[in-house]
């Protein structure tokens, strides 16, 4: 199946009530039934039924169908944000006593999440890569988690190798592919057992949404949608199913156009004085390039910069120079983002993720590139001097 008609038509090819273009938002929290029968038999498959919004609504439904065939899934479960997501999918996998390996950096509210199962007694290490997951692997691991590219410093993983190893020691593995989207990289192809999304990003793309998604072999998300799902209460709503079914029907559009953008923006930078490294795995320079184009097949525009300075008021005097980029958080958007962890994470954080004080990071956003690049070179002609 094509991605685009993915995106566009799978799933609408009967003509809605009136000849409407877009798939009616099926407002309802409740589905009624000619007996008492059929419902206890619908609520027993609540995960394919409509009986109840908390557990599915055919909107709702509508952007799960296209979500698990885009990343080549056999289904797909929407939730009220990507942490909905996150924590009911790992909570689903992990029982007390149980050890969860981390591979690389990963959103920080990930962390926090793991932090918190300790309390139920769910454990977890962080390890940099497979030889340290060697040695911090126990008898009681049950998963590996990890995000290519990593968090902030957008490292590459190698999604087949990776996957290869945590299944000879017989471990789950989830990968959150937020940055990527389904478009330009599907890691389920490469042995990834669950894939998480945040669909607040490029997927919705319009700065208006929050929401989540994991996706994978049915014999995983069945269990989660019927109890993690039902229980924990991130239901998504139809009115944000509706968001994310716009969102995907130009999502390649904006994807490519991200790309372009983004890389320019990236190419411009490295070749800047004032900037010490720039962290994008599309550019040929990046260490991980090679492995990155052969597992993906396109690449995002969120990107982080080191700039030439240890000083945080010298990094918080750039972002302040900066006039088309805003500062905040998220990413995915029109709009371009400026962030700097230096500025806005706690200092303890920050060092033990190894963030260095100029890291920088950008969302590219839609604008012209000239423009972005024009901000960027303003700003830091503001530096060297
Ligand atoms: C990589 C990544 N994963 C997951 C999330 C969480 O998604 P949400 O904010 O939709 O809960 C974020 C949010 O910033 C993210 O950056």
């Amino acid at each position: 199946m094509d991605d685009e008609w993915i995106c566009g038509r799978l799933g609408e090819d009967e003509p809605w009530a009136l000849g409407a273009v877009n798939p009616p938002v099926f407002e309802n929290s409740v589905f009624t039934f000619a007996t008492a029968e059929e419902l206890g038999e619908a609520v027993r498959n609540e995960d394919e039924r409509y009986v109840y919004w908390r557990g599915t609504n055919p909107t709702v439904d509508l952007a799960q169908r296209k979500l698990a065939a885009l990343e080549r899934g056999e289904r797909a479960k929407c939730f009220a944000s990507g942490m909905g997501a996150i924590s009911a999918t790992i909570s689903s996998l992990v029982s007390a006593g149980d050890h969860v390996l981390v591979l690389g950096a990963v959103y920080g509210p990930t962390t926090q999440f793991l932090r918190y199962l300790e309390k139920f007694g769910v454990t977890h290490t962080h390890v940099r890569d497979l030889a340290e997951g060697d040695s911090a692997i126990k008898a009681s691991t049950r998963l590996l988690y990890f995000e290519s590219p990593s968090y902030m410093a957008y490292q590459v993983v190698d999604i087949a190798e990776v996957t290869g190893w945590a299944r000879e020691r017989g471990l789950v593995t989830v990968m959150d592919n937020t940055w990527s989207t389904p478009l330009f990289q599907k890691p389920l192809t490469m042995g990834v057992d669950l894939v998480v999304h945040s669909l607040s990003k490029y997927i919705g793309g319009h700065s208006d949404l929050v929401g989540g998604v994991v996706a994978g072999p049915a014999r995983l998300i069945r269990p989660l949608a019927l109890t993690e799902y039902q229980l924990f209460g991130a239901a998504m709503s139809p009115h944000d199913a509706a968001k994310v079914i716009k969102g995907l029907r130009t999502l390649p559009v904006r994807m490519a156009a991200h790309q372009e953008r983004g890389l320019a923006v990236a190419a411009f930078l490295q070749d800047h004085p004032a900037v010490r490294s720039v962290n994008h795995p599309g550019l040929p320079s990046h260490p991980g390039h090679a492995i990155a184009s052969r597992q993906m097949s396109g690449f995002s525009s969120l990107f982080s910069l080191v700039l030439d300075t240890e000083s945080r008021p010298e990094v918080g005097a750039f972002l302040a120079r900066l006039r088309h980029f805003r500062i905040g958080v998220s990413w995915g958007g029109f709009e371009s983002l400026v962030n700097a962890p230096a500025l806005s994470t706690e200092e303890s954080v920050r060092a033990t993720m190894g963030i260095p004080v100029g890291l920088v990071r950008l969302s590219v956003g839609l604008e012209p590139a000239e423009t972005l690049i024009k901000d960027l070179g303003l700003a830091l002609e503001g530096m060297a001097a």
